[in-house]
């Protein structure tokens, strides 16, 4: 088994991120819009299928969309992985996902092209629908792969146009009726590693070359509607109002000032998207509806923010007359992943004296969900100034081919240990 050069090919890595990057709703310098189930992200999965066509490899797309190409191993077994995802956010980067997605590639190439020997069978995965933008639910691909969907809850999630995760699926042909057979299942799977960019400043704050995860944060995210009295803003004296965007923007300003006070240090608390009704200058608004994304890596915290946000938001819009609901979108608890795991991608790096370091993710991910059915990993590379779900968002082609080797190594290293256990 040669293992001459496993670094992945920087000029290659360019240009199939931009690749990807050209199949956007919006123009390049805008930002990227290619949102989950829908005909662009399938393009893109498409792409992604004819690279491991053109490398002999087989692909096949599973009941809920998730497009899965495999390299039988010489002597068969349970697979390994890597992967992530190709949707994005509204005018998002050109990065988030698709780094873990071209990574993938440049190792099926690295494997294919020097003939890598490997016992078991090795899978690079695209997962569908990873970001919550559109339906307030992130991770719907890997989500059904960890075995963490029923056909009537695909059909009770819907956008902002009002179409369901099932109906949007059924648009693409998928049929969300079968989501519980994409579940990955221990006896065909052993673990997955994802490569992805960090989408934070600590690796290139501290000049670390490679991250690797211990924790995942959590997620809860809640949609809170006010409800005040519409009414011309000319007749209606400010005695008289129950101005439903006037109560917003203080659960806006309740959302920061609970996270930062230190009882919830740690936790991220945001209000990302505001509607108002019915949105004209002449006349009070009356209704407004936020979009609350809680964040963090300890369970408790990260709950007890979400009830401290709602309850408090009660009692702002009591003393403003106002009437508040709120809606559960989605909750996704942190996830730690395997030391045992983490120990195989750290012991390449200091093989490869590579700098890397141990750290928690911010952000949620694939492999979180993946975790709830097989072993998982996290490799980070670098981003620039931490910025992700931006235009501006980038990271060096050449710190994501260190990060190739780092995980072709690891998914090798991985193969053979998990055959010296047995498992
Ligand atoms: O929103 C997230 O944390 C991820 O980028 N889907
Ligand atoms: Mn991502
Ligand atoms: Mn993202």
């Amino acid at each position: 088994m040669t293992q001459a050069g496993l670094r992945g090919d920087p000029q290659r890595i360019t240009s199939l991120i931009e690749e990807i990057a050209s199949i956007s709703e919006t123009p390049a310098p805008t930002g990227v819009t290619r949102l989950a189930y829908t005909g662009l992200e399938r393009e893109a999965h498409g792409c992604f299928a004819g690279w491991m066509t053109d490398l002999g490899l087989s692909v096949r797309t599973d009941e809920v969309g998730n497009t899965i190409a495999e390299r039988p191993g010489g002597t068969g077994g349970r697979a390994i992985g890597t992967g992530s995802h190709l949707d994005s956010v509204p005018r998002g980067g050109r990065f988030d996902g698709i780094a873990g997605v071209v990574a993938a590639a440049e190792v099926a190439r690295l494997v294919v092209e020097q003939d890598l020997e490997h016992d078991r069978p090795i899978r690079f995965v695209v997962f569908a629908g990873e970001e919550g933008a559109r339906f307030g639910q992130a991770c719907i691909g890997s989500k059904a792969v960890g075995g963490m969907w029923t056909p009537e809850a695909l059909g009770s999630v819907r956008d902002s146009d009002g179409v369901s995760i099932a109906e949007a699926m059924e648009a693409l042909d998928f049929d969300p009726r079968q989501v519980e057979r994409a579940r990955w299942d221990r006896d065909d799977w052993a673990g997955f590693i994802e490569l992805h960019v960090e989408q934070g400043e600590v690796l290139e704050a501290q000049g670390i070359a490679i991250g690797i995860v211990d924790l995942i944060s959590g997620s809860t995210r809640f949609e809170l509607t006010v409800d005040g009295r519409a009414s011309h803003t000319g007749s209606t004296p400010m005695s008289l109002r129950a101005d439903a965007l006037c109560a917003a923007a203080e659960l806006v300003l309740l959302c920061e000032e609970i996270a930062n006070d230190p009882r919830h240090r740690g936790t991220r608390c945001t209000v990302g998207k505001l509607e108002v009704t019915p949105g004209s200058i002449t006349t009070i608004p009356g209704e407004a509806t936020l979009a609350v994304d809680v964040r963090d890596v300890d369970s408790g915290r990260q709950r007890d923010t979400a009830n401290e946000v709602v309850s408090r938001s009660r009692d702002i819009c009591l003393r403003r007359g106002v009437e508040l609901s709120a809606r559960l979108l989605s909750d996704a608890s942190p996830v730690v992943l395997p030391a045992w795991m983490r120990d195989i991608t750290s012991g390449v790096c200091k093989d490869l004296e590579v700098t890397y370091r141990v750290m928690y993710s911010g952000a949620s991910h694939d492999s979180q969900m993946v975790g709830h059915a097989i072993p998982a990993g996290m490799i980070f590379v670098p981003s620039r100034a931490g910025l992700s779900h931006v235009p501006a968002e980038w990271s060096s082609s050449s710190d994501i081919a260190l990060g190739v080797e780092v995980l072709t190594r690891s998914l090798l290293a991985l193969d053979v240990q998990l055959t010296r256990l047995g498992r």
